[in-house]
């Protein structure tokens, strides 16, 4: 089976591209490396002991894409490419919409024109904006409340009408929680460009060294400590969510929508302790206002997945916040050179 994989530089495409490599698949990389480096690709083949290929191509390039289609032959697309920094979604709109919705249709376009039938699509719990009720299930009602989350809404649903008006098409949306940690040689990792906007990379920079503080975002909501809860996923357990994925296209089920999470909340200030724990350092904190945008509460049902692809996240947090720590401290400038 031959797998392309979009975004397939980036923190989710790489660890999910080792777990392709070693279940034997052949793996095809398509990155514009916009928010990534090559050297992750090399780091996965060192890993996987496996050659992969890479191309360096934007989805918005439909000659430079249809190329790739035309080399060899594809049986499945795993969509992991986008742009997903939701306070420049806001800022950036035009953007944002262009590269995630444009650069989409364009792939989805081209897949049709050579035939290719199976699609894993990155979805994520943003999807649910302020959710209802919790733990969430994937049937609560879909809203957004900025571009980025917006994008993700309608690329769903435009996934749906593609399905409905070609029901031989196979399509698994998967909505990620919370992904972090990094895999567990500490070779390839989540790698931010500048300061994190994401919490446990923050708090990482902060264990080493490289920002002197964390801000704490509001310790007024209602949860059990006042400071907000989220259902952290390790990235390994995302990327063999995506091995049952594809196992669950061959099956020719149609259109499937799944909950990646663990079922289980985390206040900021569990994922501090923990961290802290796992570094063996204090993590100098200060509790400033609310972030705009942000929910109190945010956990899934993982249910759905468990009973239909047999899946289940197996690492708790501090195997995150030690995977975290080992990837932060072997690598403290990310894949750049020092
Ligand atoms: P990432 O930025 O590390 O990886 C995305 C990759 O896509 C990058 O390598 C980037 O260079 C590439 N890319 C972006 N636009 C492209 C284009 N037009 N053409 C070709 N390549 C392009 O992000 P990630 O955390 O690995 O996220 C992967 C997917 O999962 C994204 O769709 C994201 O929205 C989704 N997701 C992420 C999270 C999270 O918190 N990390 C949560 C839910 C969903
Ligand atoms: N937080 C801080 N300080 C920080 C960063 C975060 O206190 O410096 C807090 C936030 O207020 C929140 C929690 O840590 O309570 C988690 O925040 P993240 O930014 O790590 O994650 P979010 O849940 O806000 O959003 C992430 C992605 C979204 C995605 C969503 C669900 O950024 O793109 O998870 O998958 F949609």
């Amino acid at each position: 089976m031959r797998i392309l994989v979009t975004g397939g530089a980036g923190y989710i495409g790489s660890h999910t591209c080792v777990e392709l490599l070693l279940a034997g698949y052949e793996v095809i990389v398509v990155d514009s490396l916009i928010n990534s480096r090559e050297e992750s690709i090399r780091r996965v083949a060192e890993i996987s002991g496996r050659k992969l290929n890479f191309h360096k191509v934007d989805l918005l390039d439909k000659s430079g894409l249809s190329a790739v289609f035309q080399e060899k032959k594809i049986d499945a697309v795993i969509h992991f490419a986008g742009l997903k920094a939701v306070g420049e979604s806001v800022a950036m709109p035009l953007h944002y919409y262009t590269n995630n919705i444009t650069g989409s249709l364009v792939l989805f376009k081209v897949m049709a024109d050579y035939g290719v039938r199976n699609l894993v699509f990155s979805s994520s719990a943003t999807v649910y904006g302020d959710p209802a009720a919790l733990p969430i299930t994937e049937d609560f009602p879909l809203k957004a409340s900025n571009p980025y989350g917006w994008a993700k809404v309608m690329l769903e649903q435009i996934l749906r009408d593609l399905y409905h008006a070609d029901p031989t098409l196979n399509i698994a949306l998967l909505r990620y929680f919370n992904p972090v940690g990094a895999h567990p040689s500490g070779r390839i990792g989540e790698d931010p460009r500048g300061i994190p906007n994401n919490l446990v990379p923050y708090i990482a920079q902060v264990a080493v060294g490289k920002l002197p503080e964390l801000q704490i975002f509001g310790n007024d909501y209602t949860t059990p400590d006042g400071t907000g809860v989220r259902d952290y996923i390790h990235v390994m357990d995302l990327a063999s969510g995506h091995m049952r994925a594809l196992e669950k296209l061959a099956t020719n089920p149609g259109l499937v929508t799944y909950n990646l999470g663990t079922g289980k909340g985390y206040s900021v200030l569990e994922m501090v302790n923990a961290f802290a724990k796992a570094a063996g350092k204090n993590i100098p904190y200060r509790i400033v206002g609310r972030r705009p945008g942000d929910i109190a509460s945010c956990y899934a049902d993982p249910s759905k997945a468990e009973r239909e692809l047999s899946w289940e996240a197996t690492r708790g947090i501090d195997a995150m916040c030690r995977d975290t720590w080992r990837w932060q401290t072997k690598n403290p400038n990310g894949y750049e050179e020092p």
